[in-house]
């Protein structure tokens, strides 16, 4: 399968597992197994923010930093922008915070409220360097849009 159509299996298996009526924590931990399993990238995780910092939250793939504060790393700078950040190469990319000396290419893609504010994070590492593009841009877009959309319906547990 090429990546189009494996984003396009992924977008069925998430659309398809999705429980309205669980913790969003599950459901998240879904999504990452579904890319990970489906793509091989070596970490795919979110950050949530709390206060004036993200924090791990649900995640595949080796031990990862709990906190990011706002503005450092790509995660931190995805949240600042408001926008996906693909990084070819992160040992180019000033301010990266390396939690694994494996991960050579990274994509984080803000996940947004209606107001615009940012809720948190999807953070993609690979050990391929240059492996994410346009498509994943838009397709991880998408999954982001589809969590938004979730987020805003979500009951308090
Ligand atoms: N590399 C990220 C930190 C998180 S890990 O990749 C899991 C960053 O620079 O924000």
């Amino acid at each position: 399968m090429n990546k189009n159509e494996l984003y396009k299996k992924s977008l069925n298996e998430i659309h398809s597992v999705w429980d309205d009526d669980i913790h969003i924590t599950g459901n998240l931990a879904n999504i990452c197994a579904i890319l990970k399993t489906n793509f091989g990238f070596w970490w795919v995780g979110f950050y949530q923010k709390r206060q004036s910092e993200l924090q791990l939250g649900a995640f595949q793939g080796p031990v990862a930093c709990t906190r990011i504060p706002r503005g450092k790393g790509v995660c931190g700078k995805a949240w600042n922008e408001r926008k996906t950040i693909i990084v070819p190469n992160v040992h180019e990319f000033e301010g990266h915070i390396a939690c694994n000396s494996e991960s050579n290419a990274e994509i984080v893609v803000p996940i947004m409220l209606v107001d615009n504010e940012v809720w948190g994070v999807l953070d993609i590492d690979s050990r391929d360097f240059d492996c994410f593009d346009i498509v994943d841009k838009q397709y991880l877009e998408e999954i982001a849009s589809f969590i938004s959309e979730k987020i805003i319906l979500e009951i308090p547990y």
